[in-house]
């Protein structure tokens, strides 16, 4: 019976590449939708407000903060312009105690302030400040923002574990510099992005090439370099560089075609934002541990996997972390359910990608015969980083999506911790003291 669970879960999850072409081909549409109008897709496509991306020069000591799903951490920089480049770094990273992810605005803000504080009072050799200045904070802040400025933007809605209704709708920035006030620490945001924002411009940093991020952590998402004349709803200046960075929100992405079941159905419907990031819910390392649950919980009910008894964790929502259980045999079918969600999780991921790439153009070899442009796709979070049959599945899976030739100008590259650098980066070029020596 339990066997029986499985191959039907297969079959639901199956994700042939007939399949994942129709996925990225409607990425592709919600993508030009998002760009032609506010609220014209799932795909929000903000704006980021980044039109210029590191070129090596910048210089100076600047801070970051990261907010992200599940820790945060905090990041201090000497840049060393063009011939230094990163002269020395510091980072600290903290987990968010849970009770202030539902909590007040007030709190979680005070908390990242006073965190932030304790850091700087630690400054030591080798970062230099001019006198009389300012110092100066890239802020990572990892849930859709409608941006009003590089340094400014509020908060459209929470995702992944967090829910704090006094926060939705207000500038962000805003919320931190006053708890950065009330924790008497005199610094200013000089830029707001989002992970994947600033995994990009941590990647640009390095080679020139990255133009596609991608974050595969506690939720999903990518951000990407847009042709500024390719975004109708666009109405300011037109950028001297012509371009600007996206953030996709890939997250909310949803479409008839994806592969879904009876655990996914139930897992959105009690989580804490139903309906919405169900591409986010298939994919991301906040949710593949919990429909693993929910799917041993049916076998341990409806096919005593476990025994006579229920074992009563499973029957507890997101607890799912390790997997330890009796007979090799009940092991090896724990291990085939975490493949096969895996799997698709990493199969969806890569057909999202192939999406981007065929907005971008670059899913194709030119047809003048002119040669193949280099296109690097800067990757990080958790479950990329360390779930190795995800990352592994992603790559193979986008490969026989594109076809030897176009794989061959793809890279895939893994962008350590590159978010609080870009954000670093970010605001040494939206620095207040621009231009000054
Ligand atoms: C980190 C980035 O490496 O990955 C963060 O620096 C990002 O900006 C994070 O939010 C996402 O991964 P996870 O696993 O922490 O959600
Ligand atoms: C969620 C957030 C998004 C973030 C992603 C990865 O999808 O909404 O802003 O980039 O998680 O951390």
């Amino acid at each position: 019976r339990a066997v029986a669970i499985l191959r039907e879960l297969e079959e639901k999850c199956a994700a042939p590449a007939a399949k994942l072409k129709q996925v990225a081909d409607a990425m592709m549409v919600e993508m030009h939708a998002g760009l032609a109008s506010e609220g014209g897709s799932k795909l929000k496509m903000i704006i980021s407000f980044v039109d210029n991306l590191p070129t090596g020069d910048e210089d100076g000591l600047f801070y970051a903060l990261d907010l992200g799903g599940t820790n945060f951490r905090v990041l201090r920089i000497q840049l060393g312009g063009r011939q230094g480049r990163v002269a020395k770094q510091e980072f600290e990273e903290v987990s968010i105690p849970p009770h202030l992810m539902v909590g007040s605005s007030h709190e979680l803000f005070d908390y990242i302030a006073s965190e932030l504080a304790k850091f700087v009072s630690s400054e030591g050799e080798g970062f230099q400040l001019p006198a009389g200045r300012q110092r100066e904070l890239g802020f990572t802040f990892s849930f859709p923002v409608r941006q009003t400025s590089i340094s400014s933007g509020t908060l459209i809605k929470w995702t992944k574990g967090f829910s704090i209704e006094d926060t939705v709708g207000q500038d962000v920035v805003g919320e931190l510099t006053k708890a950065l006030e009330r924790q008497g620490v005199d610094m200013r945001v000089s830029a707001l992005v989002n992970d994947t924002i600033g995994t990009l411009a941590g990647g640009r940093y390095y080679d020139k090439d990255v133009s596609v991020a991608v974050i595969l952590g506690t939720g999903t998402n990518a951000a990407y370099v847009e042709r500024a004349n390719a975004i109708p709803k666009w109405h300011g200046l037109l950028p001297k560089s012509g371009e600007m960075v996206i953030n996709m929100e890939w997250g909310n992405f949803r479409s008839s075609h994806l592969p879904t079941t009876e655990y996914d159905n139930a897992l959105d419907s009690e989580s804490l934002n139903p309906g919405e990031q169900i591409y986010e819910k298939l994919i991301s390392g906040m949710y593949l541990g919990e429909i693993v649950r929910r799917v041993l919980l049916k076998m341990a009910t409806e096919a005593t996997l476990f025994g006579d008894k229920i074992p009563p964790k499973l029957e507890i929502p997101f607890i799912l972390r390790y997997i330890s259980s009796t007979s090799l045999k009940t092991r090896k079918l724990v291990v085939e359910v975490c493949d096969v969600v895996a799997k698709r999780g990493a199969r969806l991921a890569a057909a999202g990608v192939a999406g981007v790439l065929k907005k971008l153009g670059r899913d194709v070899a030119p047809k003048d015969g002119s040669e193949l442009q280099r296109t690097v796709v800067a990757m990080d979070g958790g479950l990329f980083e360390h779930y190795t049959i995800f990352s592994e599945c992603l790559e193979s899976t986008l490969k026989g999506l594109l076809g030897e030739e176009v794989s061959s100008a793809i890279s895939i590259v893994h962008a350590n911790d590159g978010s609080g650098l870009g954000a670093a980066l970010l605001a040494a070029s939206h620095s207040q003291y621009l231009g000054e020596s």
